[in-house]
């Protein structure tokens, strides 16, 4: 009887192929109800001196099958594991996995190309808080306490004396307090004024540019935009300096260049004028340098402010503002 169990038990476990097999095996001989685990039952039936030979031998028939099960798992589980291993081997010659490049923000962009040229022209860079003080946005500069540009729909105020800075001109004031003539630097930065539409943004960029020393006139003024407007536009760019009014600034200008679309001919990125406004200029106003304590008699000085988005968006031909503030990276991945 024991002999056939062994037997079948055998040939049973030759036709083992995995892990699932063998534990039905398991449980077919010596699970709760198995082939092994009736027998040890079916002892009871027996008298004590054939309990004691009979049981014996199912005893070491259990142990043998036990030894024969555990052999076989773990030479099952190496062929598992080595099943796995071949299947999962990495093939190093393959390409890696690339991560996404990010990409400069345009509006950086033109802004490093703004101040090389400068920087290249002798220029040194300052820079001033975005919340600043009613007294050097306005006051220093020679806004009267009545003027439109301090009116609510244009300012950010934080108190009666704070506001978001509405240009980068409070920087002249800071930078001049701050040391003497020769003075020759650009203020690029973040500027807020509260307008919202195609081509503005409450938040905008803007570099200021100052130079003071003894003898700077408006023919100097003309040869630093001019080197400047050429080297960003190119060569052949034209240039116009139309009057214009600015309270820190007397005279004042504003530059146009011609229409780098349709070179002068009218279109509609110009609006048919042929023309397009670049940036704000002028000598700097006496009373400025009243406020700054330099003498006026001594020393004489230009500046000029322009925007960088608006630069950025004649360049890349971006016809709204928003797309810079919007950071669509289908946008940004073109430049
Ligand atoms: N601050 C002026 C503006 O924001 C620009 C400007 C700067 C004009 C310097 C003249 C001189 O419009």
């Amino acid at each position: 009887m024991s002999e056939d169990l062994k037997q079948t038990f055998l040939t049973d476990l030759e036709k083992v192929k995995n892990l699932t097999d063998l534990s039905g095996l398991k449980v077919k001989y010596l699970g709760r109800k198995g082939l092994v685990t009736s027998e040890l039952k079916a002892l009871s039936s027996l008298s004590s001196e054939e309990k004691r030979a009979r049981g014996k031998t199912i005893n070491d028939l259990k142990t043998f099958m036990e030894t024969c099960l555990d052999s076989h798992e773990s030479g099952l589980k190496k062929e598992d594991l080595r099943q796995k291993l071949l299947s999962e081997s990495i093939d190093v010659t393959l390409p890696g996995k690339t991560l996404p490049f990010g990409s400069e923000h345009p509006l950086n962009t033109v802004l490093s190309e703004i101040t090389d040229i400068f920087v290249n022209m002798g220029f040194s860079i300052e820079e001033g808080p975005e919340v600043e003080l009613d007294y050097y946005n306005f006051e220093a500069l020679n806004f009267p306490k009545n003027h439109p540009a301090r009116d609510m729909q244009d300012t950010f105020f934080v108190s009666d004396e704070v506001v978001l800075r509405t240009h980068t001109s409070p920087v002249q004031i800071r930078g001049m307090e701050k040391s003497r003539p020769p003075i020759r630097f650009i203020a690029p930065g973040k500027v807020y004024r509260c307008d919202a539409d195609m081509t503005h943004t409450p938040l905008f960029h803007q570099v200021e540019g100052l130079m003071v020393d003894r003898h700077i006139n408006f023919s100097n003024l003309k040869g630093v935009l001019e080197a400047f407007l050429h080297r960003m536009f190119g060569k052949d760019t034209q240039i116009r300096f139309r009057p214009s009014f600015f309270p820190f600034t007397e005279p004042s200008a504003e530059v146009d260049i011609g229409c780098i679309f349709c070179k002068g001919s009218g279109c509609r990125v110009c609006k048919g004028s042929g023309w397009l406004e670049i940036l704000g200029a002028g000598m700097v106003n006496p009373r400025v340098f009243d406020n700054v304590g330099y003498d006026t008699e001594e020393y004489s000085g230009f500046a000029f402010g322009m925007g960088v988005e608006r630069i950025a968006m004649l360049k890349y031909s971006i016809d709204d503002i928003r797309l810079f503030f919007e950071n669509d990276v289908r946008f940004l991945r073109q430049f």
